[in-house]
């Protein structure tokens, strides 16, 4: 994760405290639940289109406006801190697998904003309770949306996170050896 400019998620992640001990969540803490939360609105989502479903009723509009502002937003701040402070490090590696991944995983960020600027007008309706939308075309942008960000989700969770976790390892293993080394200099200086 790349250091110094970390106040963001710094900031995002104190403001998001574990229930049980008020304790902030640390950054990588923050994108792992955001990830837990992205599977919960990606299945709300697909409801919309179940079988039998009224688009107008009121249960589906707030769902809607849920699952709009949620990709909307929190999202797509989450795809901008993962590109901010966990991509350099990995575009930047000496592994040419993971340079390759992480070139895939930016390529879907952009691949699921431009799926979700064309989804977004349709759940957007529904959210109004507008009517007239082609529920198979819906049907079947929400299951090609979810497809792609299900598979973004593993690959960031099998390859990008524990990459980015041992990057942070050794800049933080990096920083105690030069604070014992400088400390040790002093002593003995
Ligand atoms: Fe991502
Ligand atoms: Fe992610």
């Amino acid at each position: 994760m790349s250091n110094g400019s970390l106040q963001a998620l710094h900031a995002r992640a104190s403001s998001r405290a574990r229930p049980e001990t008020s304790e902030a969540l640390s950054p990588m803490e923050v994108l792992d639940a955001d990830h837990r939360q992205m599977v919960v609105m990606l299945a709300k989502l697909g409801s919309l289109v179940d079988a039998g479903n009224d688009l107008s009723a009121q249960p589906m509009r707030a769902l809607a406006l849920e699952v709009h502002g949620f990709f909307g937003e929190h999202a797509r701040r989450h795809h901008a801190d993962e590109e901010q402070h966990i991509f350099p490090d990995l575009l930047n590696s000496s592994d040419a697998s993971v340079r390759a991944h992480a070139e895939r995983l930016q390529q879907d960020h952009r691949w699921l904003e431009q799926d979700w600027l064309e989804l977004a007008p349709s759940i957007s309706c529904v959210a109004d309770g507008i009517g007239g939308i082609d529920e198979d075309m819906l049907r079947e942008a929400i299951g090609i949306f979810t497809a792609l960000y299900q598979e973004h989700i593993v690959l960031e969770e099998s390859i990008a996170y524990p990459e980015a976790r041992r990057a942070q390892a050794a800049a933080e293993a990096g920083r105690a050896l030069r604070r014992a080394t400088a400390l040790a200099e002093a002593s003995t200086g």
